[in-house]
């Protein structure tokens, strides 16, 4: 399967009646009606995932795996068929390599950890991208620390794209290739098939960031190849504290558990413990299980709203912002790769991104400001921050029009 976003198709989607799924869009803000840009940070929830969690406290709760009460099995059963849910939508062979975490953040923690263990010795070499988000820097810096390793970096493009083909930063001591799928800053999409199979080719484990790539396109983790692939529930329509990462069973089987503690045991004694099977080594305490269930039911609201038509019209609300933003005089686009998620970041001349996004907040329209936990990439673009509009099927083409209305307004306020 193509994991690429189809830009190229036509939109005949209808986000009306999206957008009645969504009761908070009909909030004001500073009383005028809310226009919702920072979907990349977080995206709202569907009526259906929480009245599932809500259904999920007041009928069920109890604990998972725990007890051979009614409730208990009621909550296990909730919660596995959530696991299964997810398995699908990956397209992953089993669903015990869907291990439940707190967001691609403790995912991305959980692998730097466990294969840094088991894989890293001094001198080897961890690989990453030039546009990392800090998530997937500063646990593999960590690593590296702890095992003597080094951290190397694929230098990025103008147009934010990587600058050569990964393979060529490869070397004999590359252990682990780490990357994001899609950019949160600057919605680059990346070569990600040809990525892992280069490195598979040299026996480098794969790392995917798949936080910013899930809620927009098909992924299909077999068909990618990769090993390990991260995600978080609440910016693909699911709730907050709750992610994914996906392993091939091989490698999670190699791989030590990251956190300890009830749940991934299989014997304790004072002087040994051993683990309990997969996906429960990794799976420490009691887990987030409204959670799981809320994004089970997210996954559910996707398939059932037509995922190919929902990224057409993202892309093309994408085309629409960037034709419109470049309008405004001194406006640049910081991202301006050939495949890009739902992403539209931009400076403008002599306009802090701050000012920008409180006057823009003034007008109702919610965006993000700042270097979006991505300061090197600031580096390398040499700005401090950006002014981020972010896309979801619930958006509209009055809404983009909407924001390029309030930048005019707010730029001839600034300057
Ligand atoms: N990583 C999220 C963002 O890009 C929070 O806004």
């Amino acid at each position: 399967m193509d994991s690429r976003p189809e830009a190229e198709a036509t939109t005949r989607f209808d986000a009306g009646a999206v957008r009645a799924d969504f009761p908070i869009l009909e909030r004001r803000i500073h009383g005028r009606p809310l226009v919702y840009l920072d979907n990349a940070a977080t995206s709202q929830k569907p009526r259906p995932v929480v009245e599932a969690m809500a259904a999920y406290y007041a009928t069920i709760n109890a604990n998972v795996h725990r007890g051979v009460h009614t409730l208990s099995i009621l909550a296990t059963e909730a919660q596995e068929a959530a696991r299964e849910t997810v398995r699908g939508h990956l397209n992953a062979r089993h669903a015990h390599e869907v291990i439940f975490t707190a967001g691609t953040t403790a995912s991305l923690n959980l692998a730097a950890f466990s294969l840094g263990q088991l894989l890293l010795q001094p001198g080897d070499e961890v690989l990453i991208t030039g546009m990392e988000h800090h998530a997937n820097i500063v646990p593999w810096q960590l690593a590296c620390a702890r095992h003597g390793a080094v951290l190397k970096v694929i230098p990025i493009t103008d147009e934010g794209e990587l600058e050569e083909s990964g393979d060529a930063h490869f070397t004999e001591r590359t252990r682990i290739l780490a990357f994001t799928h899609a950019s949160n800053t600057l919605g680059t999409v990346n070569p990600a098939k040809h990525l892992v199979s280069r490195a598979r080719q040299r026996g480098i484990v794969t790392v995917v960031d798949g936080a910013q790539a899930v809620p927009h396109m098909a992924v299909d983790v077999q068909d990618l190849g990769c090993d390990l692939y991260a995600f978080s529930g609440h910016k693909m329509f699911g709730p907050t504290g709750i992610g994914v990462l996906y392993g091939r069973e091989e490698v999670l089987e190699r791989m030590p558990p990251w956190q300890s503690g009830g749940e991934m045991i299989d014997r304790v004694t004072f002087q040994h413990t051993t683990y309990a099977k997969l996906p429960f080594k990794f799976e420490a305490g009691t887990p987030h299980i409204a959670g799981i269930i809320g994004l089970g039911e997210a996954v559910r609201w996707i398939h059932g709203n037509d995922p190919r038509a929902m990224a057409a019209h993202e892309q093309a609300l994408l085309e629409h912002a960037t034709r419109e933003l470049l309008t405004i005089d001194g406006l640049r686009i910081i991202g301006t790769a050939r495949e890009k998620v739902g992403v539209a970041s931009f400076t403008i001349d002599g306009v802090h991104h701050y000012d920008l996004g409180t006057l823009l907040d003034q007008q109702g329209i919610a965006v993000r400001t700042g270097h979006h936990c991505t300061q090197p990439l600031m580096d390398r673009f040499g700005i401090t921050g950006t002014t981020r509009a972010s896309f979801a099927p619930y958006n509209t083409a009055e809404e983009v029009d909407a924001l390029v209305a309030a930048v005019i307004k707010a730029v001839n306020m600034l300057r």
